[in-house]
């Protein structure tokens, strides 16, 4: 539903280095050769660190800007040379969105967004009053929106962008500034309209949680590359994190058993790193009959985000 090949894009920034000097041409790449593609009814998150490429990525898909090189399809139109009619198939929030009319109210705001998409006013109210109610705004209908909260506004973006029934939603940071329910309830109708209606949906996150929840894939682009494609359990995988399984003992094992362990109040610890847990913590519980509790840590998403991306948290074990 979703294919691109060899995205690049280099930015040209034009630079003063210094009062009075001229100013220079830099080059910003970025992203220098991304390959993916997303099947029907397919959610995905895109993950990278701050200026990662993942709002350019998305902005070449949604046909706002054009890649240096590379190949675009959405829903089997090619979106670098038929933009017009990607934009009827696909529904977009990005991150910088301002593009509501304050003294509009919110049935106002959808309604000149449906008309723009060619939508019959019937048709528009119809379609907005179930959105409404699904991004909890149903009684804000005739308010103006200069009148709403920021994340009154984001979740209006929200439904906009669902207005003309779209088979493809590109979500830059769609819950950035939205309250925990707010939150919650996109992603139950993220995963609704995945389910219900096949919607194809790619989302740039920075929230762990919201990448551990929605999504059934996960792309990581760092430096403008795709440094991993896959499941949030493969990405964990690849990060190379330990889980720490910490058993406590009421004697102390065999010299002779391989294991470590340390005093504690009434008894003894042993503490196990290891990268498969299921399959080591049954043996480990057979060679030490006397344990009396387990505590076992996995790695978290945002460790092996970090882990990937070469940076690092400090250890709070
Ligand atoms: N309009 C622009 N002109 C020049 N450089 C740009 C422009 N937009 C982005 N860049 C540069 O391109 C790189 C990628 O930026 P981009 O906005 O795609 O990153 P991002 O992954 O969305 O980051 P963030 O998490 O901060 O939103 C960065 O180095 C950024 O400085
Ligand atoms: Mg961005």
């Amino acid at each position: 539903m979703i294919e691109c090949r060899d995205l690049l894009k280099t930015y040209r920034v034009r630079e003063r280095k210094g009062f009075l000097k001229r100013s220079e041409i830099r080059n910003v790449s970025a992203l220098r050769g991304v390959t993916f593609s997303i099947p029907k009814g397919q959610i995905v998150g895109l993950l990278g660190p701050n200026g990662a490429g993942k709002t350019t990525l998305l902005k070449i898909l949604c046909t706002l800007l054009l890649p240096d090189s590379g190949d675009v399809q959405i829903a089997d139109t090619n979106a670098l040379y038929s933009p017009k009619s990607v934009r009827k198939r696909i529904g977009v929030v990005l991150a910088s969105d301002r593009s509501l009319y304050w003294k509009l109210t919110g049935q106002e705001n959808l309604n000149v967004y449906g008309a723009l998409y060619g939508l019959s006013l019937s048709d528009i109210r119809k379609r907005s009053l179930d959105l409404l109610k699904s991004v909890n705004l149903f009684e804000f209908v005739n308010v103006p929106i200069e009148k709403y909260s920021t994340g009154m506004r984001k979740r209006l973006m929200i439904a906009r962008a669902l207005i003309h029934k779209p088979e493809v939603l590109i979500l830059d940071e769609p819950t950035s500034g939205l309250d925990i329910q707010g939150k919650h309830d996109l992603w139950t109708l993220l995963k609704q309209l995945a389910r219900t209606e096949q919607v194809t949906t790619l989302l740039a996150t920075h929230d762990m949680e919201e990448a551990e929840a929605v999504p059934e894939r996960l792309l990581l682009v760092h430096d403008g590359v795709l440094h991993a494609d896959g499941t949030p359990q493969d990405l964990l995988k690849a990060a190379g994190r330990e889980s720490i399984i910490r058993i406590d003992l009421t004697e102390r094992p065999a010299p002779d058993s391989g294991f470590n362990a340390n005093p504690i109040v009434g008894g003894f610890r042993v503490e196990y790193r290891t990268l498969d847990p299921e399959q080591v913590l049954p043996t480990l519980l057979r060679r030490l009959p006397s344990a009396i509790r387990v505590e076992r840590r996995d790695p978290t998403l945002a460790e092996a985000f970090l882990a990937l991306t070469g940076a690092s948290l400090e250890d709070e074990t």
